[in-house]
């Protein structure tokens, strides 16, 4: 996944943002965290943090999340932005994936769209990877 963090404005790329981004593994489980924090305990192996590059840009690479066992819920990953300019960091809307399970027009029309819409479309690529694109747009 890859992505363009931009400031409030929607079009000045956002650099030296941090995003905190976990999510479950691929049985829909905040698994094999381990003692060293209650994050890690509660978020599992699949997390990290990452910083906007000068151009605002990000990547990510990190295994397709399966929606949690015996419920409603979409896949979805988790993010939560630390903009330098601000003193706490944020959460943004989910990212979760068009056209799969949980996706549903309800669904869709209760989300905040905070940080930007995060419904991605998954593409194929070549190598087998699967791609994603997540614009984000800071918060005012
Ligand atoms: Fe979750």
């Amino acid at each position: 996944m890859n992505g363009t963090v931009f400031q409030a404005d929607g079009r000045t790329p956002a650099p030296n943002v941090i995003l905190y981004v976990h999510h479950t593994n691929a049985e829909g489980r905040y698994a094999n965290g381990t003692g060293e924090s209650e994050w890690s305990r509660r978020h599992g192996r699949l997390r990290g943090w990452l910083r906007t590059r000068v151009n605002g840009t990000y990547s990510i690479t990190t295994i397709k999340p399966a929606p949690y066992p015996g419920r409603n819920n979409p896949a979805h990953i988790h993010m939560f932005v630390l903009d330098p300019r601000k003193p706490d960091p944020y959460w943004i809307d989910d990212v979760v994936f068009d056209g799969e399970f949980g996706v549903y027009e309800q669904y869709r029309t209760a989300r905040l769209n905070q940080g930007g819409p995060g419904i991605v479309k998954l593409t194929s690529r070549p190598d087998g990877m699967l791609h994603a694109r997540r614009d984000i747009r800071l918060l005012a």
